[in-house]
């Protein structure tokens, strides 16, 4: 055989590296699909897996514990490695699962830089301007990951290794592996394409012009030709080529011009609590601290009853027109109108929470928790006098005397203070919308279209706006809330994307019982609209964005997020159930199928000769899978029959008749529960 893949490995026993630039390091959803990977995968390899990333100090030292390496192989690439000046932390990563991690300091690799681009130049034809960091720590990065696996595999020569490189960043190694004939057999997943992403942030009709862009010449256009022969090379060099959704291999099939042999959904780490409705207790308590946040920042406007009040958010990496932001803020105005016009009682918060580039917190943000803070401690000690002066009264209380009344129960000194508390609540500005002072604030796109459309806070408003710049984090001082918890608390999550190849946040919503609404144009709503019949019953709301108008999508959008606001407490209760129920089918331990049969697949095609050909794949049968509507709405389950498995498509299928996947894909819908059960009261 030519691609140096003659030797006899053990097939079985294979050892597995996931390699990603997002391990140990949070960028976007990579790192949420390798982290909340990680128990299964670990709990099906243990040590044989281990993950490769580029360093990154900072938050490897709060997410790795270093320990040394035992595998002799490991430990001997890792020595020679090290002896040619190569640094690393080799460790388990914090997380759920403990995965290995590898990870290389790539400043240590630039004094090779030029020697590697000339190499990639001659061996690939990749070529690479001066001035591209980000290509530059891609290709040191590729490099080091190379070497590695050359190494490794002449120091293991026993077991056959799997190498599987998520998005291009961590492409760079693949078209040198086989170049070099390395002794591995390799998958690359895609978790969207550079000329997708590019395309769709422009003005160009994306969807419909597909099979018809110039790639080569679209690419050069937007300075990325160079990225994009990476992206390119990677995709033709792997053994088996995946996509995370079904929208992206279709757009993977035409700009990078193979199409994938299978999808590998993005799954996530089911949290399963001992009583059921233990999900609904969080989002009271979470929905509680929100509510702290809101009374600083809108202090001096408070006159908006928060027992009456929802609340709204998006979130993501900062991508504008991707994902949806500005259609959010359209609908947004759309929705304010409509709830004066109704004369609605209930306000919207609208939460947009995505990082720019910020200078700090705004006096005002800091200002307003801090005012709220001193107000909560005054009233606290003039409740503690009021009620010691209290006490001692009752205790001294003779018959005949008049009964200790409230007026005289505040000192003048209380009285005094708690006026100044309030008289620092006056302001003679609206509650802002932004809570950092933006580095260009007059050309941000967000703050201009909330601009547009006169979304100021204004008493009057029934839709209010916060954007906060800066990914969520408990110990910010301003809304002090870890993301998770933060979504907990919410009502709705609202993610309008236009392009977004799986998109992982209505995904957690989903998981933590909050509905949401997301698009036609995203990897998740089309994979919930294609599995549940009446999504939206289930909290899981999917605006058309493929065959609608811009303006009708905005007004299905308004009109989702209006129909919400008329639900009552009870119903929106029975809806987060309803939700929350849909977890499991969005859990690893279902959706790591397809990367088992990825995996098995890489296998046969770099090893056929250990496999028998008769023998079918293990895992798999082909259980049929449908979820019908609700118990409580009457309705006909979607019409479902033969193989379907989370990314049922292409060759992923190739010989794998006749096993069982119960494990994986059976899947039931569980019991609804009755809210009546509870032991809380259902007030509203
Ligand atoms: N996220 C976060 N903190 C925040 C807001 C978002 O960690 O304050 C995470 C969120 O949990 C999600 C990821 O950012 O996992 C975004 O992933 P998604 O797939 O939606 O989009 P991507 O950024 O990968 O395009
Ligand atoms: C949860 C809690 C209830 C609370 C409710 C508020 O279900 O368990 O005690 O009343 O949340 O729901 P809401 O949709 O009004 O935030
Ligand atoms: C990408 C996509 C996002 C997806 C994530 C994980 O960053 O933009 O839609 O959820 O990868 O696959």
């Amino acid at each position: 055989m030519s691609d140096g893949r003659e030797h006899k490995r053990d097939v079985k026993n294979h050892l597995l590296f996931e390699i990603s630039t997002e391990v140990a390091n949070r960028v976007g959803g990579i790192y949420s699909v390798i982290k909340s990977k990680a128990p299964i995968t670990t709990a099906e390899y243990g040590e044989r897996y281990c993950l490769i990333g580029p360093l990154n100090r900072t938050s490897a030292a709060v997410e790795v514990e270093a320990i040394e390496p035992t595998n002799p192989a490991l430990k001997a690439t890792l020595a020679s490695m090290s002896d040619r000046g190569i640094q690393y932390v080799y460790g388990r990563w914090l997380i759920d699962g403990a995965p290995r991690v590898l990870l290389f300091d790539t400043g240590t690799g630039y004094k090779h830089l030029d020697e590697w681009k000339a190499d990639l130049w001659s061996t690939a034809g990749i070529p690479c301007p001066p001035g591209d960091s980000e290509t530059n720590e891609a290709i040191v990065f590729g490099y080091l990951v190379a070497w590695f696996l050359g190494e490794f595999v002449s120091n293991e020569t026993s077991k056959a290794v799997i190498a599987h490189f998520h998005e291009w960043l961590a492409g760079v190694a693949l078209p040198l592996c086989r170049k070099r004939r390395i002794d591995v057999t390799t998958i690359f997943t895609t978790h969207a394409t550079l000329l997708g992403r590019y395309l769709c942030a422009g003005s160009v009709d994306f969807y419909n012009n597909l099979q018809y862009f110039d790639v080569d010449a679209e690419a050069g256009k937007r300075g990325i030709y160079h990225r994009y022969c990476v992206e390119r090379a990677a995709t033709h060099s792997c053994d088996v080529f995946t996509t995370v959704s079904h929208i992206t291999a279709y757009e993977s099939e035409h700009l990078l011009k193979r199409k994938p042999d299978g999808v590998l959904p993005n799954g996530l780490n089911v949290i399963k609590f001992s009583a059921m409705h233990e999900f609904q207790n969080l989002h009271a308590q979470s929905k509680e601290k929100i509510n702290d946040f809101i009374r600083g920042h809108f202090y001096g406007h408070n006159d908006f009853d928060l027992e009456n009040t929802l609340y709204f958010f998006t979130a993501g990496r900062y991508e504008y027109r991707n994902k949806g932001v500005d259609m959010f803020i359209e609908s947004l105005a759309r929705l304010n109108h409509r709830l004066k016009i109704s004369g609605s009682k209930t306000t919207v918060v609208a939460f947009i929470i995505m990082p720019a580039q910020t200078h700090s917190l705004t006096v005002e943000a800091l200002k307003g928790q801090a005012v709220i803070k001193a107000l909560r401690e005054t009233v606290d000690s003039v409740e503690k006098g009021i009620g010691k002066r209290l006490f001692e009264r009752a205790l001294r209380w003779h018959d005949g005397d008049v009964a200790p009344g409230e007026k005289d129960l505040m000192s003048s000194q209380e009285k005094v203070m708690l006026k100044r508390r309030v008289f620092g609540l006056k302001r003679n500005s609206l509650p802002p919308i932004v809570t950092h002072n933006m580095l260009d604030d007059s050309n941000d796109p967000i703050l201009n279209q909330i601009r547009r459309v006169q979304l100021f806070n204004h008493p009057s408003d029934r839709v209010k706006v916060i954007f906060h710049p800066e990914f969520l984090n408990s110990s910010n001082p301003v809304l002090s809330l870890d993301y998770d918890d933060f979504v907990r608390g919410t009502h709705l999550g609202v993610f309008a994307s236009y392009y977004e190849p799986w998109g992982y946040t209505p995904a957690e919503c989903t998981v933590m019982g909050v509905p949401s609404i997301t698009t036609n144009l995203s990897g998740f709503g089309c994979y919930m609209e294609e599995l549940i019949e009446n999504a939206s019953d289930y909290g899981i709301y999917i605006v058309d964005r493929r065959m609608k108008g811009v303006d009708d999508s905005v007004n299905q959008l308004c009109e989702y997020m209006y129909d919400f606001t008329v639900k009552s407490r009870r119903q929106r209760i029975n809806q987060r159930n309803r939700t929350e129920r849909l977890s499991d089918l969005l859990d690893w331990k279902r959706m790591g199928m397809e990367y088992v049969k990825a995996r098995q697949l890489a296998l046969r095609r770099a090893y056929p000769n250990s496999f028998d050909s008769k023998e079918p794949f293990p895992f798999f049968d082909g259980t049929e899978q449908k979820v019908s509507r609700p118990l409580s709405a009457p309705g006909s389950p979607r019409d479902r029959s033969g193989m379907m498995t989370p990314g049922d498509f292409a060759s992923l299928q190739e010989g794998m008749e006749g096993l069982n996947t119960e494990d994986y894909v059976g899947w039931r819908l569980p019991e609804e529960e009755d809210p009546d059960d509870y032991s809380f009261p259902l007030t509203l």
